[in-house]
């Protein structure tokens, strides 16, 4: 191939095969995901870095699960088990449902794309909320689907930059095909209460496929948040996804889950790459799974550390949103870029939140205690690059924060400290 050919730089005729991508496609830019740790150790030449960006959990998965990983490397010259047969039989055995409403990604991202690829097409809709998590209007741009983007609900509600659910009711028209609500929601962490995802539930046209993302179910479990399962036998419309890659201490095995009307999961099926989940995961799920002791206490552990960093974020001056995840959206002002650096330099990686139109924001993942200590010193430090908050925040509703949340978690009291101010 001649150099021209090949897009060489300054070449007048320069080819560029990124533009025969299908339309839809070309006007899409990749997600950003949280910084690796190498990446910063390469860069600064430090270590003992801590990794506050991705929502992972630092406790990790529990030696038996380990040890099933290892198990399972002996036999990694096999392709794995395409059907994800043993897996399925024991998330059924889990969940109490019947294997065929059972659906596995390559973690949920996987089932994202499968769940647009799907059902939607150029000639459909699908709607979701600002500040929604990211991955959606991805998924259903790429099919030339239109995206439906609801304002969420302002900063000053009772659930700040919450989904609106009746909002995003309103916003189904006779083409929308889907609808995605994430709950609790990354990067806000704002939760719906179950009386408001019902009422949306009612109000979708069966033709419209409503996604629930609970990517922290087993966070949320802990702040009170309804257990949805029982939802998927009375409305055939309805997806949920879940995943290993959270509460599970499974992110870098990637291994996620839908659980739909048997149909649904059939559709998936059909597009399914033949060997989506590698079979390292598989048994790291299933071992995953037998040993729920170890993921909920580290769960436990979690949303108090998220209780005692917010309380020490309230005394920092800072607003926080709410949240029903192991992360926290805090409010720093203009000069959040620089603090993100500053922190880098100190070894911490927070996530900026510029690409989800929150420039003054950062989403701050839960740690182990010690790193959670490490970022509220480093925080006091810098204080003054942290500006603090401006507006104080409205009193949870009835319908939002005090309704889905048992009114004596630590969260609760430290989001009212915050309010308070
Ligand atoms: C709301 C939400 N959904 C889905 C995902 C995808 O998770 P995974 O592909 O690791 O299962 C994430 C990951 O951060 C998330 O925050």
């Amino acid at each position: 191939m001649s150099r021209d050919r090949a897009g060489g730089a300054g070449a007048p005729d320069a080819f560029h095969p990124g533009a025969l991508a299908v339309p839809a496609v070309r006007g899409l830019s990749p997600y950003v995901p949280g910084k690796p740790i190498s990446e910063l150790e390469r860069e600064l030449g430090i270590s003992e870095i801590v990794k506050l960006a991705s929502n992972e959990n630092p406790h990790g998965p529990s030696p038996a699960t380990l040890t099933a990983m290892r198990g399972a490397l002996e036999a990694v010259w096999l392709y794995p088990d395409g059907s994800c047969h043993e897996l399925k039989g024991a998330l059924a055995r889990h969940l109490g449902v019947t294997p065929e409403c059972l659906s596995i990604g390559n973690g949920s991202n996987d089932l994202l794309m499968l769940l647009a690829e799907g059902f939607l097409s150029g000639e459909c809709s699908a709607v979701y909320s600002q500040y929604g998590f990211a991955i959606y209007p991805l998924v259903i741009r790429a099919t030339g689907a239109q995206a439906i983007e609801v304002p969420a609900q302002p900063r000053s509600a009772g659930m700040p930059f919450g989904h609106d659910l009746a909002a995003m009711a309103a916003a189904v028209r006779p083409d929308t095909r889907m609808l995605f609500v994430a709950n609790p929601n990354n990067p806000t962490g704002t939760w719906a209460a179950a009386h408001e995802l019902t009422r949306l539930l009612e109000a979708l046209p069966a033709s419209t496929l409503m996604v629930l993302d609970e990517a922290y179910f087993e966070y949320a479990r802990e702040r009170g948040l309804p257990d949805t399962l029982p939802w998927v036998i009375e409305h055939p419309n309805l997806v949920l996804l879940r995943t290993f890659s959270k509460a599970y201490g499974l992110a870098g095995a990637r291994v996620g889950y839908a659980v739909s009307h048997p149909e649904i999961a059939e559709v998936l099926d059909r597009l399914r790459p033949a060997f989506n989940v590698n079979a390292l995961a598989q048994a790291g799920a299933v071992a995953a799974l037998a040993d729920a002791q170890h993921m909920q206490r580290s769960v436990a552990v979690t949303m108090r550390e998220q209780a005692r960093l917010c309380e020490g974020l309230a005394r920092l001056g800072l607003w926080f949103a709410p949240s029903a995840g192991n992360f926290v959206l805090v409010e720093v002002g203009a000069r959040a870029p620089q603090l993100f650096q500053e922190l880098l330099t100190r070894g911490i990686i927070v996530r900026p939140l510029a690409n989800y139109a929150l420039p003054d924001y950062l989403r701050i993942s839960v740690g182990l205690p010690e790193h959670n200590d490490r970022l509220l010193a480093a925080l006091r430090e810098l204080r003054e690059l942290c500006a603090p908050a401006t507006t104080a925040r409205a009193a949870p509703s009835a319908t939002s924060a005090a309704s889905a949340t048992p009114a004596t978690t630590a969260a609760a009291t430290a989001a009212r400290s915050a309010t308070a101010r």
